[in-house]
């Protein structure tokens, strides 16, 4: 079978290894699952078991989304072809095979998947994101203007049809995750993190 088949398989098995339960299970930290906001991410990692646990999560999601996209690109897949492996990878970590298929958010995998696509755009929008962290210290807000700033940023930034229409899909998809914290955000409810 051909590439374009094999490699979404791939970065669908290796997007559903949640970074946020492996270390919360090796550090012997709470089950995100279980407890904070419920979600397995850096975030509520970083809110269960601190600054330490809460990085090594944030890596180990981002560099599910930079290898399969980044060796789908190394094989020569471009375009329509290499969404389909960065959406398969990012969809992993949403609807993990290995976790009922409930995943994450993907803030941290999308940021992955920008940086093996083009490190520019992924550097741009991590920027964003770490203006909105610093300026309301809301994760969540944070991740929603970076959501809001990819797709438009891919426009200027990414040439392919392909490429740009992925950006708008994980932007949805991101926003559709955050519903949940959107309502919060809404209602004063959202609690922002202490500066340290
Ligand atoms: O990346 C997820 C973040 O934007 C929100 O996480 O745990 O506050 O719902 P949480």
């Amino acid at each position: 079978i051909s590439l374009t088949i094999l490699l979404p398989i791939f970065g669908y098995l290796l997007g559903s290894i949640s970074a946020a339960i492996v270390v919360a299970r090796l550090l012997r930290l709470p089950d995100p699952r279980q407890a904070g906001s419920g979600n397995p991410g850096a975030t509520n990692v970083l809110r269960l078991g601190g600054k330490r646990a809460a990085a090594l999560t944030l890596a180990g999601d981002l560099v599910k989304g930079v290898v399969p996209v980044a060796l789908a690109r190394f094989l020569g897949l471009e375009g329509w072809a290499l969404a389909a492996v960065a959406l398969a990878t990012f969809l992993g970590h949403l609807y993990p095979i290995y976790f009922g298929f409930r995943g994450g958010k993907g803030v941290a995998t999308a940021l992955g998947i920008l940086l093996a696509l083009q490190p520019l755009l992924g550097g741009a929008v991590l920027l964003v994101w770490v203006l909105i962290f610093l300026l309301t210290r809301l994760s969540s807000l944070a991740a929603l203007g970076a959501a809001l700033a990819a797709p438009i940023l891919g426009l200027v930034l990414l040439q392919q049809r392909g490429e740009q229409a992925l950006l708008l899909i994980l932007a949805l998809l991101v926003l559709w995750r955050h519903r949940g914290n959107i309502a919060r955000l809404r209602s004063g409810a959202e609690r922002p993190f202490r500066r340290s």
